[in-house]
């Protein structure tokens, strides 16, 4: 009841309610995607301060006060061990895309989100995931089942089949234990959370929600440049919704994302991530896949809070997700 109240009137506030920021940047932050609290709340001081061409004692001080705001509490060393005791992982199938993310794959009660360009095995990598869920903890897994919501119609259930084959599971019982459900629209992904929690209330054992892909109803239905904001602070509240109940039911979520072109890149990779630093902030793990050497792919750790930037590299095979070609 009180949470429900405080998320409320978290929603209520407005960046000019923090002290510090006024309607001149606050505008200015809205061009730049920034659109509440919590988008404010993760921000660094140097970035703000740039954004917002104020000092960074003013920013640090900005920041520091949306976090209180929101209630973005600090917890004791013991508290956040316990709170991280019981994190589960999910082998990707990959011991190399394994180690990049730290050693043994995907984990509880963290977003990672994929983005690339098509074909660079995203919704593998997910189908990957969707079966190795299943396996005993001791082999990579979280003994759970996978929700996989599709908004694109790409889940293929054969894929399911040959990969759970390739583990020498029974495919038929593996295929069980994923629920699948098409989002036809960004309002009907939402919802899709509620019948999410009801399902965990009745006790199915979630440890694995897939979205393939995150971002592909939102990109279609706003499309125009006076809509991005709104689609920003949809997509936030949406991706808050989704942090909560990884958090509070102990479940891994795995996000594809598309890639647009970015003509502001002069050199490297013209790509970038759909959604903005949003998504940045709210996945706790980014890779971006691309293309490598020989058909294999290449997965690229972005902006990890606690890991090096990292590259990997592994192969889509008729069995998933593996260190060679098979
Ligand atoms: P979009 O959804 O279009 O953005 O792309 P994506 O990143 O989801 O690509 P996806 O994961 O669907 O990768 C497609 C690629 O996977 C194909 O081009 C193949 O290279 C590979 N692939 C798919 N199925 C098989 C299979 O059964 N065997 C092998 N060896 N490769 C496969
Ligand atoms: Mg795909």
């Amino acid at each position: 009841m009180t949470e429900k109240k405080s998320e409320k009137e978290e929603e209520e506030k407005k960046l000019t309610d923090v002290p510090g920021i006024g309607p001149g940047i606050a505008t200015k932050l809205e061009a730049a995607g920034v659109y509440d609290l919590m988008g404010l709340a993760v921000m660094s001081p140097s970035a703000l301060s740039e954004m917002a061409g104020i000092g960074e004692a003013v920013a640090r001080k900005a920041i520091q006060s949306a976090r209180k705001m929101m209630n973005l509490g600090f917890m004791d060393a013991s508290e956040f061990a316990k709170k991280r005791s019981d994190v589960l992982n999910i082998t990707t199938g990959s011991n190399n895309l394994n180690n990049l993310l730290g050693g043994k794959g995907i984990e509880t009660k963290a977003i990672t989100e994929a983005y690339g360009s098509f074909g660079s095995g995203k919704t593998q990598l997910a189908l990957t995931l969707a079966v190795n869920t299943q396996l005993p903890k001791e082999k990579g897994g979280a003994e759970g089942k996978t929700v996989y919501i599709d908004t694109e119609g790409t889940f293929r259930p054969e894929r399911i089949k040959q990969i759970a084959e390739g583990l020498g599971a029974n495919a038929e019982k593996v295929m069980k234990n994923i629920l699948v459900a098409r989002a036809f629209n960004s309002d009907h992904q939402i919802l899709l959370i509620d019948r999410i929690n009801e399902m965990i209330r009745e006790g199915e054992p979630i440890k694995l929600l897939i979205i393939d892909s995150l971002t592909a109803h939102f990109r279609a239905e706003f499309s125009g440049r006076g809509q991005l904001a709104d689609r920003q602070q949809k997509l936030n509240r949406y991706l808050h919704s989704l942090m909560k109940l990884a958090e509070q039911h102990n479940i891994a979520i795995f996000v594809t994302n598309q890639v647009m072109a970015n003509p502001a890149v002069m050199f490297g990779d013209p790509t970038t991530a759909i959604g903005g630093h949003i998504l940045g902030h709210a996945s706790t793990y980014r890779l971006y896949l691309r293309r490598g050497k020989a058909g294999s792919r290449v997965a690229k750790l972005i902006d990890s809070p606690n890991l090096p930037e990292n590259e990997a590299q592994f192969f889509l095979t008729e069995k998933g997700i593996k260190d060679e070609e098979i």
